[in-house]
């Protein structure tokens, strides 16, 4: 048995003391629900408690229950995450609200979570630890990384799935006996607080004690994670204005990542070669393992785009006094508010 679970006792009064007294106070944990919850795990998939908070609240405010996410429309559904990223998220917990309103009741354990959209067993695990007292441990980067290095563990893991994997079992056997909900918040908290990948805080550390990472002298070394490999792209997009009306695209509901939302419209759909065009703004960016550059360019409205784009109803004009009405997604949205003033 690893030396952490003979003091399983004893590690978990020690992490949830520290947690009942330090656990930030945010606006699913103050007043808890299972909605809620259900809203801020989507939420949290690959995105940062700070990103989070005021979607969150705006969310909350505009859908409060199931009923009125599943009546809502996909359109308010789209703008209330947009910016958020990561939009597939969006339309899994729409038709989430739809099937749960379909059922009986609600789900109840972590198995018949998982056969609704979008949630997978690490979400099934936050929703039914949290709401429903179930004992099923969360593996997320922040709990790898702390159980990486109360182990010690140095081997070199393929990518952070791969070391959930390995570190299941150990969360697993860390969480029986207490409350699951406080107990996988707080090995989340503690990664995202104190046990931090930037560089652990040992000296804070409630944990410390328990921790063979400190005892061998180089807990920030851990996890090992194989360097990703990332592959490099050019996008270029028009920034095109015609009487006070800017040019976007939207994709289809149906399309997996944007579904629903706007964006400037890349070049070559319009037939233009950027040779033709001034530049008007380069932005880097990262979307999964590809890093972007993208290239605004002003492009003059002319017959050709017009031919180009009048029997695709994806084309649409927006008044640019009106853009805070249509759902851009988060660099766009950025981008497009920095020339609205500069142009
Ligand atoms: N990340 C995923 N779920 C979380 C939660 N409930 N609190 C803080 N961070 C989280």
């Amino acid at each position: 048995m690893p030396p952490l679970l003979k003091s399983r006792r004893s590690f978990q009064r020690a992490l949830h003391a520290w947690y009942r007294k330090n656990a930030r106070p945010l606006p699913w944990r103050v007043s808890p629900s299972l909605y809620g919850t259900v809203v801020s795990e989507f939420m949290l998939q690959q995105t940062q408690v700070a990103t989070v908070l005021p979607y969150f609240e705006r969310w909350m405010a505009a859908l409060p229950d199931f009923a009125a996410l599943a009546t809502a429309p996909a359109d308010t559904v789209m703008r209330l995450w947009a910016g958020l990223g990561y939009y597939s998220r969006a339309r899994n917990l729409h038709k989430l609200a739809l099937a749960v309103q379909a059922r009986p009741g609600m789900p109840r354990t972590p198995g018949e979570w998982c056969e609704l959209p979008g949630i997978g067993p690490y979400t099934a695990a936050a929703i039914t630890s949290i709401a429903q007292g179930h004992a099923a441990a969360c593996v997320d980067g922040n709990v790898v990384r702390v159980l990486a290095r109360l182990t010690n563990e140095r081997r070199e893991f393929k990518d952070n799935s791969d070391a959930a994997a390995f570190f299941h079992p150990l969360a697993d056997s860390l969480i029986v006996g207490s409350r699951p909900g406080d107990h996988n918040q707080a090995m989340m908290e503690l990664g995202a607080t104190i046990c931090t990948r930037s560089g652990p805080r040992c000296t804070e550390c409630p944990v410390a004690a328990f921790c063979a990472g400190r005892r061998h002298g180089d807990p920030a070394a851990m996890p090992r994670l194989r360097p990703k490999q990332y592959e490099s792209r050019a996008v270029a997009r028009a920034w095109c204005v015609h009487r006070g009306r800017l040019l976007l695209h939207r994709a289809g509901h149906g399309q997996r990542r944007l579904g629903g939302l706007h964006e400037l419209p890349e070049l070559i759909r319009l037939g233009v070669s950027p040779e033709a065009c001034d530049l008007l703004l380069e932005r880097r960016r990262s979307v999964t393992r590809f890093r972007i550059r993208e290239s605004i360019y002003s492009v003059t409205w002319n017959k050709t785009i017009a031919s180009r784009i009048a029997r695709d109803s994806t084309f649409v004009f927006v008044p640019v006094d009106g853009l805070d009405e249509v759902a851009l997604s988060g660099p766009h949205a950025r981008w497009v508010r920095e020339l609205v003033v500069a142009t």
